[in-house]
């Protein structure tokens, strides 16, 4: 990594705070294509910081400045009600998939049977599998993102869209015949890597929230979220695979691709330009082998005709160009034997069973367990234990039992039954919710959830108990040691016995016993994670501290109270109140209390939010609408700000309402920053 000493380059001295911040928005763009696009970063993640803290702090003194396209706007703007529906200018096609070599040759001749006597080039290029997007630039600045929705109208998620950091907000200065480029529409496809997409549904799953089939339904649930503040935690990528503009002409659709590069869009990680149905074949050849190698999922190739004027003589049939066809790709999949079905008990008590099958390689890893989903998922498909089933690795990145292979029954076979008792010693019956597809074991003193409550207590994300791994819980509670939480701060009883035991001593007990104590000292928020609150994932624990600062102002909350927190929806409000109106559960946390677990926000936490406005000074003038001049004092004196009753040149800002008086006119003389009412609000609210 090339080390840039940024500060050499661009001396801060006897700069305006507004060609700083021009300077700062070039730079960080400068570094973002590099680190999003060209994987190829300039700077450290240190350097980076520090420019982009100096950009935030530059535009919180001067929010006049603040432009949509400048990068601190990535993070995400207030939430919306519902996406306003916007008309595409040209539809946005689907293409015709074939499935056969037959069927691209076919498609090959219909293209020359309308062109004849002409050279045909083809561009061969990747077909991701993720979301559709339209974005439109204009004077140069996104403007306006919209998904494909029904091909003619589609729903404007440029605010979510502006969180995707390897979109451009603003593009590179490009010249075409002398012309700039400014005004244009680019296409492609939103997606999520394999890794990313496990990495958010496995937390899913651990926060009790609805998981997803594969990357391309979280891509697209998460566009559709009304918060981009939310969109922006999911790291979504782009890829572009048209351009249209009335500024230039454009000839060919490979020479498109290399003008979006040029541009600073990410392009598809393989294009070709084909001369000849061979050089095409190749290429769907080479990638259905390698496609299990990328990091996210294609589902086929997407074949071209490049020229723009020959796509236009063959124009579009039913909604589809005449001029490209997708080739799509089999989900890859195999056939094994079913040695045996389990269940899985999660933390919440909901039941999955598991296909236990004879080792087989698919897509690149060698599968011997598959998701059976759920009772009926078995029922429906009959699948019974000894049968030869197909798993397929499709769409879905987790592999799953999709038939059997009904030649290959064993004459013995019996239907499967699903069991009625939980898997766990206590073998307690197992139920099904109305209408819920899935068996929940509802015993309080299920050991197989007590484990996982533990093990979700001790994780890294958690209270982050280094050597409370998922095998010594097990231990430890079929020992007896640990019946819940609360009893990991009670393991030092048992520290001689855990010296004994096998695989232990001396050290390793003192280690254990040493980070148990340490845990004691984690953030609140970290702790409220820790407790397994159902739907309370990480960042709604990080709210929720924030706002109620210990537990017991939490415990005492109503549903109302929960509910009117910013990002706190009902279900939420309902399991935190359910939570805390359960005996057991209140046991529990007093007794981490007793224990001396962090159940506040800490003294730097509590400052470090108070103090946002410390060392600034303001002055009020003019009637405020929507508070009083008192309130807005207090307020700005909450976060650490003074209020003043005159204009200085020390004066960080002036604000003003209707009907100012004497001290807008000082201000202005003064040179001294000016806010309106509505900047005010949004430094206080930030
Ligand atoms: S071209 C008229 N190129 O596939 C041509 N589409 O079934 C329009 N897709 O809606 C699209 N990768 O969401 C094109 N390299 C690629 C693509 C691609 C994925 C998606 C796109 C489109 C769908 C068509």
């Amino acid at each position: 990594m090339t080390k840039v000493n940024i500060m050499e380059f661009f001396p801060q001295y006897n700069k305006s705070d507004e060609v700083r911040i021009i300077e700062l928005k070039a730079l960080i763009n400068k570094y973002d294509n590099a680190y999003y696009i060209e994987a190829q970063p300039l700077i450290s993640d240190r350097e980076y910081d520090s420019l982009f803290k100096e950009l935030k702090e530059l535009e919180q003194k001067n929010p006049n400045l603040v432009t949509p396209d400048s990068p601190t706007q990535r993070v995400g703007s207030d939430a919306i009600k519902e996406f306003e529906r916007i008309q595409h200018e040209k539809p946005m096609l689907s293409l015709a998939n074939t499935y056969s070599e037959e069927e691209v040759l076919d498609f090959d001749r219909r293209v020359r049977e309308a062109l004849p006597n002409e050279e045909i080039k083809y561009v061969a290029e990747l077909k991701y599998d993720g979301v559709a997007l339209s974005l439109k630039y204009r004077n140069g600045k996104l403007d306006c993102a919209v998904t494909r929705g029904d091909g003619f109208a589609g729903d404007n998620v440029t605010e979510n869209v502006k969180t995707i950091k390897n979109i451009p907000l603003s593009i590179a200065d490009v010249k075409m015949n002398g012309n700039e480029i400014q005004n244009f529409e680019v296409r492609g496809e939103v997606y999520l890597t394999e890794k990313d997409f496990l990495r958010i549904n496995q937390f899913r799953e651990e926060t009790g929230e609805k998981t997803y089939a594969n990357p391309r339904n979280l891509t697209a649930g998460t566009l559709k979220l009304l918060d981009p503040k939310l969109v922006a935690q999911r790291p979504l990528k782009f890829v572009c695979y048209y351009f249209d503009s009335d500024e230039i002409k454009r000839e060919s659709h490979f020479d498109n691709i290399k003008l979006l590069k040029q541009l600073g869009f990410p392009v598809g990680e393989s294009v070709k330009l084909c001369n000849n149905l061979d050089e095409v074949f190749n290429f769907i050849n080479g990638w259905e082998s390698k496609r299990n190698e990328l990091a996210f999922q294609i589902d086929g190739i997407v074949l071209k005709v490049d020229s723009i004027s020959q796509q236009e003589i063959l124009g579009t049939v039913a909604r589809s160009p005449r001029w490209a066809i997708a080739y799509k790709y089999e989900a890859e999949n195999a056939q094994t034997l079913l040695k045996g079905i389990t269940l899985q008990v999660g933390r919440t008590g909901i039941i999955t069973p598991v296909a236990e099958l004879e080792p087989v390689f698919l897509a690149g890893s060698t599968i011997s367990r598959a998701t059976l989903h759920n009772a009926d998922y078995i029922k429906e498909r009959d699948i019974r234990i000894g049968d030869t089933v197909m798993i397929e690795k499709g769409g879905e990145v987790i592999p799953k039992v999709i038939k059997v292979v009904l030649e290959k029954r064993q004459p013995n076979s019996v239907p499967y039954s699903f069991p009625e008792v939980c898997p766990c010693d206590l073998k307690s019956p197992i139920s099904r919710l109305e209408g819920e597809a899935s068996y929940l074991c509802t015993h309080p003193e299920c050991p197989w959830q007590i484990r996982r409550r533990i093990e979700h207590f001790a994780s890294r994300n958690g209270m982050n108990i280094e050597g409370l791994g998922e095998k010594v819980v097990e231990q430890f509670v079929e020992l007896g040691y640990l019946k819940n939480v609360a009893d990991i701060y009670s393991l030092h009883q048992h520290s001689e016995e855990i010296k004994n035991l096998d695989r232990w001593g001396e050290k390793s007990t003192v280690n254990l016993l040493d980070a148990i104590e340490k845990s004691k000292d984690t953030s609140f928020h970290r702790v409220l994670f820790s407790l397994g609150i159902r739907f309370i994932g990480e960042g709604s624990a990080k709210i929720l501290a924030k706002h109620f600062k210990n537990i017991d102002k939490l415990k005492s909350a109503t549903i109302e109270e929960l509910n009117s927190v910013y990002e706190i929806g009902n279900k939420m409000a309902e399991s935190v109140e359910q939570f805390f109106h359960n005996e057991k559960e209140l046991e529990i946390v007093e007794r981490l209390r007793t224990a001396g677990v962090n159940f506040q926000l800490k003294e730097e936490e509590l400052v470090a939010k108070d103090m946002t406005l410390s060392g600034k000074t303001f002055v009020l003038t003019g009637e405020l609408s929507s508070m009083s001049r008192g309130e807005a004092k207090s307020k700005i004196e909450s976060l650490g700000g003074k209020v003043t009753a005159t204009v200085s040149k020390n004066t960080s800002y002036v604000v003003v309402g209707d009907s100012p008086g004497s001290k807008y006119d000082k201000a202005l003389k003064l040179g001294v920053q000016i806010l309106n009412e509505e900047q005010l609000l949004e430094i206080i609210n930030n």
